[in-house]
């Protein structure tokens, strides 16, 4: 695997691997790469001929007071990941290739930008979607690979690819949890053991969701406020939202009647945790 950190570098490559007529796939990331990264590049693999992973953390997607420094970087060890599982090239770039001193345009993210996660962190998904459709435009591969537990992140990526004409098809990837069922992320490594023990309870509330659409439960407030009570009986857990939303506006429906995403943020000490579940309605 070839690491390169510039644009050109990227776009050569690329454009070499188009010319032996290989489909490209990008998956971006900020690094600290763990399982549900490393599925993401494998389903790249299996998707595509010549897969590209960025590593870079975005500043623009990081409000002030947020984990901008402190988030995990280990270059060597998420290179020695990629290269096991066969990506084709690395592209790191630096924070001043990607951001001149005196740019100006950036991306809005529209109205699903400033719902859950958008009304708590501002300004992030408008940090996220401009360095996403850098990323689009430096590598432009064919495939692009995001996961579900960003589950917000990637509805508005799929907008966005679809309202501005991206020519690039985006793939949803499943989350992967970890054998208790907390979902994987990078900032489980903030989490103090008893915090960790706690964390579970995000997934405890999305289960109980899952049991009450398959069920029959048609009331979407009832199903959310049983999240909440979950939540509540954690007492190292401080529930940031928890709802049932419809997965392409992430507005709540007034009943379950069509598959929903149930999706919930909670803060265990100073790490917040997000995570979200499909629900189907049963009978
Ligand atoms: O999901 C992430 O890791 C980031 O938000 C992304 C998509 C790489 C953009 O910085």
């Amino acid at each position: 695997m070839e690491r390169v950190a510039s644009k050109e570098e990227v776009r050569q490559a690329v454009l070499a691997a188009k010319r032996e007529g290989k489909r490209v796939a990008l998956v971006p990331t900020m690094g600290a790469l763990h399982d549900g990264h490393l599925s993401l590049v494998r389903a790249a693999c299996e998707r595509a001929d010549y897969v590209v992973v960025s590593i870079f953390v975005n500043p623009t997607q990081f409000g002030p007071g947020e984990d901008f420094e402190a988030y995990p970087r280990d270059l060597d060890r998420d290179m020695q990941l990629l290269r096991a599982e066969g990506a084709d090239l690395l592209f790191t770039p630096s924070t001043a290739s990607m951001y001149a001193a005196d740019a100006q345009v950036e991306v809005a993210p529209g109205p699903l930008g400033t719902l859950w996660e958008g009304a708590i962190r501002p300004g992030h998904f408008a940090g996220v979607c401009t360095v996403v459709s850098k990323l689009f435009n430096i590598v432009l591969s064919d495939l692009a690979f995001f996961g579900e537990k960003d589950f917000q992140q990637l509805t508005i990526i799929k907008r966005m690819v679809c309202d501005l004409d991206f020519p690039v098809r985006v793939v949803p990837c499943p989350i992967v949890r970890e054998p208790d069922g907390l979902a994987l992320s990078s900032r489980n490594a903030y989490l103090s053991p008893d915090e960790r023990r706690a964390a579970t309870v995000l997934y405890r509330a999305l289960r109980t969701a899952e049991t009450l659409a398959l069920g029959g439960e048609h009331d979407v407030a009832l199903i959310a406020e049983a999240m909440r009570e979950c939540v509540a009986e954690e007492p190292l857990a401080t529930l940031d939202y928890a709802a049932v939303v419809d997965p392409a506006t992430l507005v709540e429906p007034a009943t379950l009647d069509r598959p929903a995403r149930a999706i919930i943020a909670a803060r265990l000490g100073a790490t917040r945790l997000i995570d979200n579940m499909q629900l189907t309605t049963g009978a």
